[in-house]
C-alpha cells in the first residue's frame, strides 16, 4: 500500500455511544472477523467484565484496494490519555453521537481535542434503530456546538449495521492520506506498546517515512539504544505477522527491547544509519498529570519484588500511570501510584490481579494537595530540603501546621450536561461541594451545559455516582485541571486500639473534618470484622488524640475455642473442619494492624457508601 490508499482513523464518542460496537461491524463488513463477534477489540478481562473500553485497541482493515486502519479509543474521562494518544496516529476521526441521548460532556471534550490537533471531523449519529432516536434535534446540537452541517452527519445503527458501509466510504473520501514519505531512511513513532511475557516489550509504531522488515538494524532517540527488528507485523486486530511495514502504515514490532522504559510512547525509531543529530523527533505527547494518588502494597511482603516486575509491566501499557516507592508501617513497602481517577485505579488494581496474578492491597486515593512553607530559611532547610512550596501526596507527609502560610488544594474545571429542569438540584450539589458556578450555556431547548470551577477533593471519590443518582443517570460530566485554590486543611488521623493508622488518615479542607470523621469511623465498623477482643476506633484532628468521633466494636460474641472442647457427635467435626479450612481463607485476605486483623478490601472500601 502506498500512503494514498492508506487511512488512519479513530472513533470518539462519550461513554456507551457505541464504538465498540461500531468497531466490531467494521471488523466483519472487511472480513477481519467473521460475523456475530462481539466487542472484538475489548481484550482485556476488565473490559469484557465492565463494558468498557480502557485501552485503545488498533486494526488494520482492508476495503476497495484500501488499507484503513482503526484505532478504537476509550469514552470515560478517567482514560482521555488515551484518547489523546490515539489522536497523534489518527489522520481523521468519527465523532460518534448516539441518537437517543445527543451530544454528551465527553462528547465536547473529545471534539476539542480533534479540533485543536487539526484533525478531520466525520459526525455520525448512531442508535438511529432505537424509538427514542432524535436525529434532528442531535444535527441541530451538531451545528449549534460545533458548526457541522446536517448534510455532513451519517446516521447509523451500530448494532444492526445499517449504512456502516457509508462510513468505511466517508473514512477513504474525506480522512486524507497519511502525511508520509517512502523514499526515506526509516522513521517512526512508537504510539503504545505492552509488555508480553515471551518476547519483552512489544511496541506498536506509526511509519512515518521509509520502511522497515525483520533483520533491519534501528535506533531510539531518546533512550538512545540500537535494536535488532526481529519481527514486523499489523493488528488484525490479532498480531499477525507481515513481512515489512511501509511509510503510512501502522503496525507492531518487536526488537529485543528488555526494560519497559524503552517502548516509551512517543519515542522516535529511526534507521541506524541515519546520524541521531539531524534526526526528527515527533512532537512530545502529552502525558495528563495524575488526579489522585493512592498507596499500593503486596498483601504479603515475601511478594514485594514480583510485584514491583508486574507494576512496571502494566505501566508500560499504561503510560498515564505515575508510580514513587513508598513505605508504611502497617503494610510495608509498596509504591504511591498516580492516576488520572477512582475508575482508572479500580481498574489499574484489577488488572494487576487478573492479568499478572498479583494479590495487592489498594489504599484510599487522595489528591495532591500543596503547602507553601513560612519565610524562614532554618525551618526551610531543616524540615522541607529547603523548598518553599511542598507537595503532600500523603496523610503521613502532613507537615507542622505552624511551618505553614498557606495550604493549596488543586480545582477542576468540570462541565456537566443536564436536562433543564435539573439545574436547581445540579447546583446545589455543586455549591454543596464548595464549587463556584461558571457559565451556563443552553445546548438545545431542553438541555443547558453547566460549567463550575470545583475542588478536585470534592469529584475525586464519589461525585459522577452522586450526580448520577440526582438526575436519574440524565447528567453527563467531564473535567480538566484548573489550578489550585487556597485553602485551610487538617489532617484526620485514624486510631485503631491506640495505634494510628496512617492508611485510613486523611488530608481534607477544615469544613468537611466533623462529618467525614463520623462516616469514616462508621465505615470502619461496617468492614472490619469482630475480633477476639474489643476495637476502639477514634479520629482525632492533627497531632491530637482527642477523638473528634469514636466507635467500638464488640469482641466475638462465641469463641470458637469453646467449640472444641463441646460435643462432636452429629457431623460436628465436619463442620469445625469446614468452618476452620473457610477461616483459613479469610485469613489470606487479611491484614494483621497490631493484633488487630482487617480485611485488604478494607483499605479501598471505607470511601464507599
Ligand atoms: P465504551 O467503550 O465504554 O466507551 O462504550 P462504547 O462507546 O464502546 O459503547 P459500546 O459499543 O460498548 O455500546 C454500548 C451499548 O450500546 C451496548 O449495549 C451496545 O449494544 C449498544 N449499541 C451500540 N450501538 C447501537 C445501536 O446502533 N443501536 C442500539 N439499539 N444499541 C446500540
Amino acid at each position: 500500500y502506498t500512503p494514498d490508499k492508506i487511512r488512519n482513523f479513530g472513533i470518539v464518542a462519550h461513554v456507551d455511544h457505541g464504538k465498540s460496537t461500531l468497531a466490531d461491524r467494521l471488523l466483519e463488513l472487511c472480513g477481519a472477523v467473521p460475523p456475530g463477534q462481539k466487542q472484538m477489540l475489548d481484550k482485556l478481562q476488565v473490559e469484557r467484565e465492565r463494558g468498557i473500553t480502557v485501552k485503545a485497541q488498533t486494526a488494520a482493515l482492508r476495503h476497495n484496494g484500501y488499507l484503513i486502519n482503526l484505532i478504537d479509543t476509550p469514552g470515560h474521562v478517567d482514560f482521555s490519555a488515551e484518547v489523546s494518544r490515539s489522536l497523534a496516529v489518527c489522520d481523521g476521526i468519527i465523532l460518534m453521537v448516539a441518537a437517543n441521548q445527543g451530544v454528551q460532556a465527553q462528547t465536547i471534550a473529545n471534539f476539542w481535542l480533534a479540533f485543536e490537533k487539526n484533525i478531520q471531523m466525520i459526525p455520525v449519529i448512531n442508535k438511529i434503530d432505537l424509538p427514542g432516536a432524535n436525529i434532528k434535534s442531535v444535527e441541530i446540537q451538531l451545528k449549534n456546538l460545533f458548526e457541522f452541517n446536517a448534510e455532513e452527519c451519517l446516521h447509523i445503527s451500530a448494532k444492526s449495521g445499517l449504512n456502516v458501509d457509508k462510513v468505511l466510504q466517508s473514512i477513504i473520501d474525506r480522512v486524507p492520506p497519511p502525511n508520509a514519505k517512502i523514499d526515506a531512511p526509516f522513521r517512526a513513532m512508537i504510539f503504545d506498546s505492552y509488555f508480553d511475557h515471551f518476547r519483552g516489550a512489544i511496541a506498536y509504531i506509526l511509519v512515518k517515512e521509509g520502511s522497515i522488515k525483520k533483520g533491519d538494524k534501528i535506533r531510539s532517540y531518546q533512550n538512545d539504544k540500537s535494536y535488532d527488528v526481529s519481527e514486523v507485523g499489523i493488528m488484525r486486530p490479532e498480531m499477525v505477522k507481515c513481512t515489512e511495514l511501509r511509510a503510512g502504515q501502522v503496525g507492531y514490532i518487536v526488537c529485543n527491547m528488555r526494560t519497559v522504559q524503552e517502548a516509551v510512547v512517543g519515542e522516535t525509531l529511526f534507521a541506524s544509519e541515519t546520524p541521531r543529530e539531524t534526526v526528527e523527533t515527533f512532537a512530545e505527547i502529552k502525558n495528563v498529570q495524575p488526579t489522585v494518588y493512592a498507596g499500593l502494597f503486596p498483601v504479603e511482603n515475601a511478594d514485594y519484588e514480583t510485584l514491583k516486575q508486574a507494576v512496571e509491566r502494566l505501566c508500560l501499557n499504561d503510560p498515564s500511570v505515575t508510580v514513587q516507592p513508598d513505605s508504611s508501617k502497617a503494610l510495608g513497602l509498596g509504591w504511591r501510584i498516580g492516576f488520572l481517577g477512582v475508575l482508572h485505579m479500580e481498574v489499574f488494581g484489577a488488572r494487576l490481579s487478573q492479568e499478572y496474578d498479583a494479590s495487592v492491597i489498594l489504599c484510599q486515593p487522595s489528591v495532591e494537595y500543596r503547602a507553601i512553607i513560612k519565610d524562614n530559611e532554618t525551618i526551610r532547610k531543616k524540615r522541607y530540603d529547603g523548598q518553599s512550596e511542598i507537595r503532600i501526596l500523603d496523610p503521613s507527609k502532613f507537615p507542622e501546621e505552624s511551618d505553614v502560610e498557606t495550604f493549596l488544594e488543586p480545582m477542576v474545571k468540570v462541565r456537566m450536561i443536564v436536562p433543564n429542569e435539573m439545574m436547581g438540584t445540579v447546583n446545589g450539589l455543586c455549591s454543596e461541594c464548595r464549587g463556584e458556578r461558571g457559565e451556563i450555556t443552553s445546548i438545545d431547548e431542553t438541555r443547558l451545559m453547566i460549567m463550575w470551577r470545583l475542588p478536585l477533593a470534592e469529584i475525586a471519590v464519589d461525585f459522577f455516582e452522586r450526580l448520577k443518582k440526582l438526575t436519574s443517570g440524565y447528567a453527563s460530566f467531564d473535567y480538566e485541571p484548573d489550578g489550585f485554590m487556597e485553602t485551610r486543611l487538617i489532617k484526620l488521623a485514624i486510631y485503631i486500639n491506640g495505634k494510628e493508622v496512617s492508611e485510613f488518615s486523611q488530608i481534607l479542607p477544615v469544613a468537611m473534618a466533623r462529618d467525614r470523621a463520623k462516616t469514616l469511623v462508621q465505615r470502619l465498623k461496617r468492614e472490619i470484622p469482630r475480633q477476639q477482643f474489643e476495637v476502639v476506633i477514634k479520629a482525632c484532628i492533627g497531632t491530637s488524640t482527642k477523638a473528634i468521633s469514636q466507635i467500638t466494636i464488640q469482641p466475638m460474641k462465641r469463641d470458637f475455642s469453646q467449640l472444641l472442647k463441646g460435643n462432636f457427635g452429629g457431623g460436628g467435626m465436619e463442620r469445625l473442619n469446614k468452618k476452620l479450612s473457610h477461616q483459613k481463607k479469610g485469613k489470606e485476605r487479611m491484614k494483621m494492624l497490631g493484633n488487630v486483623q482487617i480485611p485488604k478490601e478494607a483499605f479501598l472500601n471505607v470511601l464507599r457508601n
